[in-house]
């Protein structure tokens, strides 16, 4: 049989084994790299001058010197449904939802809409440098099958749901328990595992889930191990007051999900702003993992994530826009604005660590490890190309950095969807600047 071709691109690679907050060997670079790609997945990443003694005649080289290749970017908590009410003024969380979001999700129930806002929606990730998010998608199934068969055309690895809500929101937007229960299960059976689509059971947040709603997702979760989770937890003070109201039985916000069995690996809560160190112990202990939203957390003025007093417990941690709260889908500004809200903390956070969170940190949080998020042999090729020099200010300031910390920390701080030269998943080519 012909082995398929093989491609390999010539750049400066920096890709994860560990976490570098942990490990100081995790950081794997190699200054003039060679990346060597075949059917799609990672053959080998390693030095140009070794590597390129073993490529076959026959392979395809591409010359990105000057670049830096990179894992491509993990968002682990953005809505598709909200591209179009990115950066709508409210004062604060509630209000936002009531006067933005539910009108905006209403529109989903047309196929032909949902279509339309995926397609816009996906190529604007590829723009971004984003390979994989975790998405949230309307009350609607439809919404759900118009963001699967436009992410299953491009041979993305992505993860959605439908959004589960029926109570305490309009009535245009409510399932109900048994119908949001039944919903989920036959797009499970339709999506989860086919090709590189992963189906993640949505329950919107406890507030708009009744008892019974609950107790069926979390049946779901039971019974389909290795399907996700995703939700949103103590994000707002009047949001979590009102959960507190609304089960009072409850220890705590998160405890409202584990009581219906939602803490588990391959569960991704959004926000976990208004967490205790009960709730991050036992965050930790199920394997459940965050998604640190950050400039969804600015711009909703919702509050400040604590990096120690997580880390101090081992919690598995990621970054995510949360789009259309958020106020960019570039990983990049997602990473500048970790950062900055980790100062405002008292902590300090390398781009190494940050940029490790956005790529292999993600990818462990999903379980996805070997898979996704890094260069490992066999690993899905899904990699980005990003320009130093792709504004006049970047070229400037890389052009005099000392370090790889440096360069990596003004691409974080200064850098956006234009430093993204190109974008490839699945070994092929999705996005190159014009
Ligand atoms: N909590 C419940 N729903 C939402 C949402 O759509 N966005 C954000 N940021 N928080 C939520
Ligand atoms: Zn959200």
């Amino acid at each position: 049989m012909m082995s398929a071709p093989v491609t390999a691109y010539r750049a400066s690679i920096v890709h994860f084994r560990a976490d570098p907050a942990l490990d100081p060997q995790a950081c794997v670079w190699h200054e003039d790299g060679l990346l060597t790609v075949q059917d799609g997945r990672i053959l080998a990443a390693g030095d140009y001058a070794a590597c390129k003694q073993q490529l076959p005649a026959d392979a395809v080289l591409l010359d990105y010197r000057g670049k830096l290749i990179v894992p491509g970017f993990i968002d682990t908590h953005v809505h598709y449904p909200q591209t179009d009410i990115i950066a709508s003024p409210a004062p604060g969380l509630l209000p936002w939802l009531e006067s933005y979001t539910f009108p905006t999700e209403r529109r989903f129930a047309d196929p032909q809409h949902g279509a339309e806002v995926a397609r816009f929606f996906l190529d604007q990730l590829m723009a971004a440098g984003t390979t994989t998010a975790m998405v949230y998608c309307t009350v609607h199934r439809e919404s759900v099958q118009a963001f699967f068969e436009e992410s299953a055309a491009r041979n993305l690895r992505m993860v959605a749901g439908k959004v589960l809500m029926d109570r305490n929101c309009p009535e245009f937007l409510r399932d109900t328990a048994e119908s949001g229960a039944r919903d989920t299960e036959d797009l499970i059976r339709q999506w989860h595992k086919n090709g590189r689509q992963l189906y993640a059971i949505t329950p919107r947040f406890a507030p708009t889930s009744s008892p019974a709603q609950l107790q069926l997702a979390g049946e779901l979760a039971q019974r389909y191990p290795d399907t996700y989770l995703q939700t949103h937890v103590a994000e707002n003070c009047d949001e979590v007051a009102w959960a507190g109201q609304l089960f009072p039985e409850a220890r705590s916000y998160l405890d409202i999900y584990d009581r219906y069995h939602m803490l588990r690996p391959r569960a991704m809560y959004g926000h976990c702003l208004w967490l205790d160190d009960r709730d991050r112990q036992r965050m930790a202990e199920a394997g459940a993992a965050v998604a640190v939203c950050p400039t969804s957390n600015f711009f909703l003025g919702s509050g400040l994530f604590d990096f120690a007093r997580f880390d101090a417990e081992r919690v598995l941690l990621s970054l995510a826009t949360d789009i259309g709260g958020g106020t960019s889908l570039s990983m990049l500004q997602t990473m500048g604005a970790a950062y900055k809200m980790a100062r405002l903390k008292g902590c300090h956070l390398s781009a190494l660590r940050l940029f490790y969170l956005a790529t292999l940190g993600a990818a462990r949080a999903m379980q996805l490890q070997g898979t996704i998020g890094n260069f490992e042999a066999g690993a899905e090729a899904d990699f980005i190309v990003l320009d130093p020099q792709a504004t006049a200010l970047l070229a400037r300031r890389t052009a005099d950095s000392a370090s790889l910390e440096e360069l990596l920390f003004a691409l974080a701080l200064l850098g956006d969807d234009r430093a993204v030269a190109a974008t490839y998943a699945g070994g092929v080519l999705q996005y190159a600047t014009p």
